[in-house]
């Protein structure tokens, strides 16, 4: 363990973003970071750097998560018990599960990250969250430094959500999470109208979890852009739910606007779709911009600031309110 000073960030963080920790610590077990919680509390923590804005240089310790191991806890005839610790890649274990043919994740493949922050904002996309197959998080309470467990219900785990990001937020490192995946009868989830319509070009019509997985990647890279080539945290809002009665007076508008049903009084909306028709698609302010293909994506070109972006991000919330009276959230965790 070896604290260095004035570490560049920029390689820690998917936006690319250039800012300088005063001083640097990467740890690679439970047991370092007890001992570096001995002597230091007051810390910034980094871990796959894939869900956030760094404003300005980090005057805290910056400790990397780099807790690397991967273990089966047990197996039965139709599933396995996974845990895994939170410095893995999350695409690396994906696949690794697809090629070992144990199913639940495929959906989630190519999310940039590591598996110790797949927990916090509960990843998800075509159709799967993360919750679905996580059965308990393990983590470090950096007030006591014991390690403390998580059962799912205890994540407290909604679209985008979790504990993590309420009341136990800067509480707790999480060091582990444990997931129970398939081994045989697996819940194919490939109903989602672009998986669908992949597999169906490739002639597919009885998936495995590789086919999946390569149909997800292949949406994902059409539309989504590869943070090692353009940075970016992925989605940079969420998708609001609006009342049902705000909604139908915007289809009335908008009749092809996209949405999914939330309960019998509310709907959500794309929030890319709104703000593609607030004119910010593809739109390139010098560093940085909005993706071209998909317009929930803010992207930094090269050499963009963190603020660059986040007031970006502001003009865009302030727009979309005026023009359809719609609150955007951001869903990317913003460093000031
Ligand atoms: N749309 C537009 N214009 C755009 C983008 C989207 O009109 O620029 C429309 C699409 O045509 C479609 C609808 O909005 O009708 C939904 O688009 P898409 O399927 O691309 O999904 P999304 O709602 O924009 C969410 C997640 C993504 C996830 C996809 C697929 C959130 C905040 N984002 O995006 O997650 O990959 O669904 O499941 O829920 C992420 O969190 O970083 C992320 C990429």
């Amino acid at each position: 363990m070896k604290i260095e000073n004035n570490i560049s960030l920029k390689q820690y963080n998917t936006f690319g973003i250039d800012v300088t920790a005063k001083r640097f610590v990467s740890i690679d077990s439970v047991y370092q970071l007890q001992q570096l919680l001995k002597i230091e509390k007051d810390i910034f923590l980094i871990s796959g750097g894939s869900n956030m804005l760094l404003t300005k240089d980090i005057e805290k310790l910056v400790v990397h998560i780099n807790i690397k191991g991967i273990s089966i806890d047990r197996e039965n005839k139709n599933d396995i018990y996974i845990t895994v610790n939170a410095g893995e890649n999350w695409h690396d274990f994906v696949l690794w599960c697809v090629s070992e043919n144990y199913g639940g994740i495929e959906n989630l493949s190519l999310i940039p990250g590591n598996v110790g922050t797949c927990p916090i904002q509960n990843i998800g996309a075509y159709g799967v969250e993360v919750k679905d197959t996580i059965t308990k998080v393990e983590a470090l309470d950096i007030e006591t430094g014991k390690l403390v467990q998580f059962s799912n219900t205890e994540c407290n785990f909604g679209y985008r959500n979790s504990i993590f990001k309420n009341e136990a937020k800067g509480k707790y490192i999480l060091t582990s999470v444990s997931f129970q995946l398939t081994k045989t009868k697996h819940n194919l989830n490939s109903s989602y109208g672009a998986i669908e319509a992949e597999l169906t070009s490739k002639n597919i019509t009885n998936p495995s979890l590789k086919n999946i997985s390569e149909a997800v990647i292949a949406i994902r890279e059409s539309k989504l852009p590869d943070p090692k080539k353009i940075g970016n945290s992925g989605s940079f809002f969420k998708n609001p739910v609006i009342a049902k009665s705000q909604f139908l007076e915007l289809q009335k508008e908008y009749p092809n606007v996209p949405s999914y049903i939330v309960s019998d009084t509310e709907i959500k909306v794309p929030a890319g779709w709104l703000i593609e028709q607030a004119g910010f698609k593809g739109k390139r302010f010098g560093n940085y911009g909005v993706h071209e293909k998909q317009a929930l994506v803010l992207v930094n070109y090269e050499h963009a600031t963190g603020e660059e972006i986040y007031q970006l991000a502001e003009k865009i919330k302030e727009t979309i309110f005026k023009k359809f009276r719609i609150s955007l959230e951001i869903e990317v965790n913003i460093i000031t």
